[in-house]
């Protein structure tokens, strides 16, 4: 059984990186179990909060990570970036410093706008990120138009390109 944490960079109700991740099953190979992280509840990182004071769902976090074999970030682009909460999800992961879990995973990223821009930008700056942390990127998605690429309602990719390219991302775990 190959194990994913999947983590949306928006909490919105109608968040199209959610609604890809909750897709991904129709795509996955055979044995493959990917959960929805929900990062809601996780606080801005602040250092005084490492230790003893560490928050319940920053321990979930760093749990769910450790023990997946891999991580999927669907990451929406904010002025050619990464979202506040998607930056947050990686600060957090990334320490205490030296013994951080987002190391040596493998990591799945997708970014998609309903714009033309397609997301690559925050897709390469998160590629980029994953290999400073010595992790494998098996894939990175980028979708332009994804209002055109899902039905209206559900979480379904109506796209075949960009369901393929979900599946051979997921099959290069
Ligand atoms: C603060 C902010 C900045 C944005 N900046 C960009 C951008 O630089 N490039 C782009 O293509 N879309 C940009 N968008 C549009 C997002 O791609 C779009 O809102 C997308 O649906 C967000 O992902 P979500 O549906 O998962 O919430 C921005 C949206 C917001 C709210």
């Amino acid at each position: 059984m190959t194990t994913l944490v999947a983590f949306s960079g928006s909490t919105r109700s109608a968040s199209f990186h959610t609604r890809v991740l909750n897709s991904l099953p129709t795509y996955a190979p055979a044995g493959m179990n990917i959960a929805l992280f929900d990062l809601s509840d996780v606080p801005f990182y602040n250092q005084d909060l490492e230790g003893e004071a560490l928050p319940e769902s920053v321990v979930a976090l760093r749990a769910a990570v450790a023990e997946a074999d891999g991580i999927v970030f669907a990451a929406p682009e904010y002025n050619g970036s990464y979202s506040a909460l998607t930056k947050n999800t990686i600060d957090w992961l990334s320490r205490p410093m030296g013994q951080g879990v987002l190391r040596e995973k493998k990591v799945m990223v997708v970014s998609v706008t309903p714009g033309p821009g397609g997301g690559k930008r925050v897709s390469e700056q998160i590629v980029a990120l994953m290999g400073f942390f010595g992790n494998t990127v098996v894939g990175a998605v980028t979708a332009s138009g994804i209002h055109e690429k899902m039905a209206a309602d559900g979480d379904v990719v109506t796209d075949t390109e960009l369901a393929d390219q979900l599946r051979a991302a997921l099959a290069a775990f």
